[in-house]
């Protein structure tokens, strides 16, 4: 690998641990302003100096973040549709590669549809954005997204969906945590990190999912709702970090959530 490819994906994937937690705030792009995240950087600015990176639209980048951060940011490039539509799959490359040097990306994030009405454009976009990224020294991060059919979500469809974005050339997959993960760890030749989906019922749910998805082989998460749309996303991002950077089991992670509360909820009595 080129020396910039391989030093923008060791500004994301930490050397230390080799692992990563990236903090989701993309979902506008097709969703609006989806709850919590109506500001995105009301929502942003708390979490920032906890996320290892940042994904966003240019829109929330140029408009949400402070330019001076130092977190690397994965550039979401796909979009065209919005959640009005039934079929989501039908996307195209919204924001171009000159458009994510220019704004120091550390990578660029691109939707793959695989089994759905639009799925050899979504490929053949994603095919078109490693040759530029192959060029530009910019890692490819594919997205296995499932549209609204969420039930998708298993081993055998990821597993496919995840070796084609592999195949194609990218440098890491986002994907979701399903049951015998391992199957689709095994079968992608690229680093994997997991989405979390919508929010979950409670917080030791989300760390199962987090702690299971590591065990099992992923480098890391790629959350969103699980952390912000909690009472409590600082907290949810801390102890998450937990889990991926310092092998935390969930019970540790649980102890640290209800630490963090209560520091938080005494600190903001004392104000
Ligand atoms: C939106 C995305 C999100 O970044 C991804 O789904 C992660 O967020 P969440 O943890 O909320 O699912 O790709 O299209």
């Amino acid at each position: 690998m080129d020396w910039g490819m391989t030093n923008r994906l060791s500004r994301m994937i930490k050397q230390s641990t080799g692992r990563s937690v990236m903090l989701a705030c993309d979902h506008g792009y097709f969703m609006g302003p989806t709850s919590r995240l109506e500001n995105p950087r009301k929502t942003i600015e708390p979490l920032l100096p906890y996320a290892d990176t940042l994904s966003v639209t240019r829109g929330v980048l140029r408009n949400g973040v402070d330019p001076g951060t130092d977190v690397p940011i994965l550039l979401r490039v796909s979009g065209g549709a919005s959640i009005l539509k039934e079929d989501l799959s039908d996307e195209s490359i919204t924001t171009s590669m000159a458009e994510a040097v220019r704004l120091n990306a550390a990578a660029v994030a691109l939707s793959i549809f695989v089994g759905s009405p639009h799925e050899k454009e979504s490929l053949i976009n994603l095919s078109r954005l490693v040759n530029e990224g192959q060029e530009a020294g910019m890692p490819v991060v594919a997205i296995t997204a499932v549209g609204k059919e969420l039930e998708k979500r298993d081993a055998k469809y990821l597993a496919l969906a995840c070796r084609l974005a592999a195949e194609i050339g990218v440098q890491v997959v986002k994907t979701y945590y399903c049951e015998d993960f391992g199957r689709v760890v095994n079968g992608t030749p690229v680093p994997l990190v997991v989405a979390g989906g919508p929010k979950l019922e409670t917080e030791e749910d989300v760390f199962n999912l987090v702690h299971s998805a590591i065990a099992d082989g992923a480098v890391g998460v790629d959350m969103g709702r699980n952390i912000w749309q909690n009472d409590h996303p600082v907290a949810m991002i801390k102890s998450i970090r937990a889990i991926v950077h310092e092998n935390a089991t969930v019970k540790e992670a649980l102890q640290l959530f209800s630490e963090e509360c209560r520091q938080r909820l005494k600190s903001s009595a004392e104000i």
